[in-house]
């Protein structure tokens, strides 16, 4: 059996170990580098970072399979056990551009069901955090269930890359929305997008595109809150396969699904 206390305080040490290293590195020149195209950008740091929460968790959880986005842990097809699921810094242009808005974001599942979240903004200090069925904490401080918005009041978190034409989506399911809602954010880390769901400093977060790693840890926090963290068209996400996220407090979430992201609605 696991010792999810264990676990979550194991987590919470590494975590705050990995981002005073992260911390230590801003005077250091980064070496960067590309991934898939040259805007997809990695550097020494969200390597070491990864590697360091995997030498970590291999000396004391042999047991436990970790997905992460450089690639050092495990290659997964299924969710079987107990599975962390990392992005050692979610937001890595603005880690490389600006050295803020940017996070380490943790997942830990069991059999594909999320137990620990943990979402860290390094340089603010602040550790958004959730143990399922024992509350969502931002540090010390528990946060408070999610309550519902109308669509007129919402704040969407969703970048403009959306709202234009683009290879994945119409995007003119999105366009409707954006004309319909308060206002529109777009900050650069999936991870922090769902941290300020959970919290109320937005009300939803849309993206065409994420991979495990960039909401694993989100979806805990969020769920425990009683939001929702689902595809474009409703279902559940299986945290192994990158694609569609749509994240929102409940209500507004139905709302959407119902009014902006059906192909009719255009
Ligand atoms: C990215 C960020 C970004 C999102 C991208 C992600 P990375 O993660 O979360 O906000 O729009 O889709 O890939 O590459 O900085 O870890
Ligand atoms: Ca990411
Ligand atoms: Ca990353």
């Amino acid at each position: 059996m696991t010792n999810w206390h264990e676990v979550d305080n194991n987590a919470k040490t590494w975590i705050n170990e990995a981002a005073e290293r992260i911390r230590a590195s801003f005077p250091k020149t980064l070496d960067i580098q590309t991934k898939s195209n040259p805007n997809d950008l990695v550097t020494n740091i969200d390597k070491e970072t990864e590697q360091f929460f995997i030498g970590k968790i291999n000396a004391t959880y042999p047991e436990h399979k970790i997905l992460g986005e450089e690639g050092y842990g495990d290659k997964l097809n299924k969710h079987a056990g107990v599975v962390w699921i990392i992005d050692p810094i979610d937001g890595t242009m603005n880690f490389i551009h600006q050295q803020r808005n940017f996070a380490i974001s943790i997942g830990i599942y069991e059999n594909g069901v999320g137990v620990i979240g943990l979402i860290y903004d390094v340089v603010h200090n602040e550790l958004y955090h959730a143990v399922k069925g024992k509350g969502a904490y931002l540090n010390d401080k528990k946060i408070p269930d999610l309550e519902k918005v109308p669509v007129s009041n919402a704040i969407v978190g969703i970048s403009p890359s959306w709202v234009v034409e683009n290879k994945r989506f119409d995007y003119k399911l999105l366009s409707n929305l954006v004309k319909d809602i308060r206002g529109t954010r777009s900050y650069g880390s999936a991870a922090l997008e769902m941290a300020y769901v959970a919290t109320g400093r937005i009300d939803a977060y849309i993206s065409l595109r994420l991979a495990p790693w960039d909401i694993a840890g989100g979806a805990v926090i969020i769920k425990e809150l009683g939001g929702l963290v689902t595809t474009l068209t409703g279902e559940e996400l299986d945290f192994l396969t990158a694609g569609p996220v749509f994240v929102s407090k409940p209500g507004l979430h139905e709302q959407i699904l119902t009014n902006y992201l059906q192909p009719e609605n255009l």
